[in-house]
């Protein structure tokens, strides 16, 4: 990209979203937005003192009005390059309609905010591998093609299983819901690929991360010694995964060269999937 282009990161005022804005400030001018006044003003301060050229401005995914504002913003700095949509919100920490709703409606409301200034541009979602451990049924791919239906929270939540597995109820109530909210967002990324691409050879891809030590992660209780020595055992490294490498692999991903890579999602979770789903060599 030679003209000056507009990166954008919603959630980009905390953990992987905003050290994804750190980097995308090389790109060119950055817009970050976040629900949180103060958290968004530190992090605009953050990337200025690192000499980004940085925008912020407050917005709530998982509302319409709040991302319209939100998008005219966004195309009176710049015409749209790269949208990194990193909000999201963890199992347990909101109640679960409104877990349902940032997850999974505010990832349809930003494509669609976004999608008319689309121009050989890139979106780039935050699944999770949680998202792998969820196995849709028939009738929720039918619902999740409908994401404008009236009531569409309450039937999702409606056709979500009460979990059997007793490391699924260990992990409460919502860790299921979570789980069908991240599978969602491959599920709206890999459906979006053709009107994406539509957009002059436009690009939609997600992420899944495994253990990435955040705020989002501290608050569920992984800076505890304990939690934190059984979350390293998952992975093949025995460690976190870095707010800095995530945002690393994105850059990488939305460097030119990669014009081929759309409607897939990309895992990056020091090899937690393999070792949950299969047995390991030895
Ligand atoms: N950390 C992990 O190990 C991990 C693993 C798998 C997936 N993920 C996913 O990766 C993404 C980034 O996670 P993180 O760990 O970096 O989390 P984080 O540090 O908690 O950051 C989340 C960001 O999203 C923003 N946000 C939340 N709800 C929003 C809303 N409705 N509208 C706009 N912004 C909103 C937050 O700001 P405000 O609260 O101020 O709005 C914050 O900037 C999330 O989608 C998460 O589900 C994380």
């Amino acid at each position: 990209m030679s003209e000056r282009r507009l990166q954008v990161v919603t959630g980009g005022t905390s953990g992987m979203g905003l050290e994804t804005a750190k980097v995308l400030g090389e790109f060119g001018p950055v817009l970050i937005g976040g629900r949180n006044p103060k958290r968004l003003e530190n992090a605009l301060n953050e990337l200025k003192e690192a000499g980004i050229e940085a925008y912020g401005k407050p917005c709530d995914i998982s509302n319409r009005d709040s991302l319209k504002e939100f998008v005219e913003y966004a195309i009176s700095i710049a015409p749209i390059g790269n949208v990194v949509n990193a909000a999201g919100v963890d199992y347990g920490a909101v109640p679960r309609e409104m877990l349902l709703k940032i997850n999974m409606l505010g990832t349809h409301y930003v494509l669609e905010a976004f999608l008319p200034y689309l121009d050989n541009s890139n979106v780039v979602n935050y699944s999770s591998v949680t998202g792998y451990f969820y196995q849709p049924k028939k009738e929720e791919f039918e619902l999740w093609m409908q994401p404008d239906t009236d009531d569409f929270i309450q039937k999702v939540s409606e056709l979500i299983p009460v979990p059997t597995d007793p490391r699924m109820i260990a992990l409460g109530p919502d860790y299921t819901a979570y789980a069908a909210s991240k599978r969602f967002v491959m599920f709206y990324t890999m459906t979006n690929t053709m009107r994406v691409a539509q957009k002059n050879n436009s690009r939609i891809i997600s992420i899944a991360p495994g253990s990435f030590m955040t705020p989002m992660l501290e608050n569920q209780g992984a800076g505890n010694e304990d939690a934190a020595a059984a979350i390293k055992r998952g992975s093949a490294f025995q460690r976190f995964g870095s707010s800095g490498e995530m945002a690393d692999l994105i850059k990488h991903l939305l460097t030119p060269g990669h014009e081929y890579l759309t409607g897939c999602d990309i895992i990056m979770d020091g090899g937690r999937t393999a070792l949950g789903m299969y047995p390991q060599f030895k």
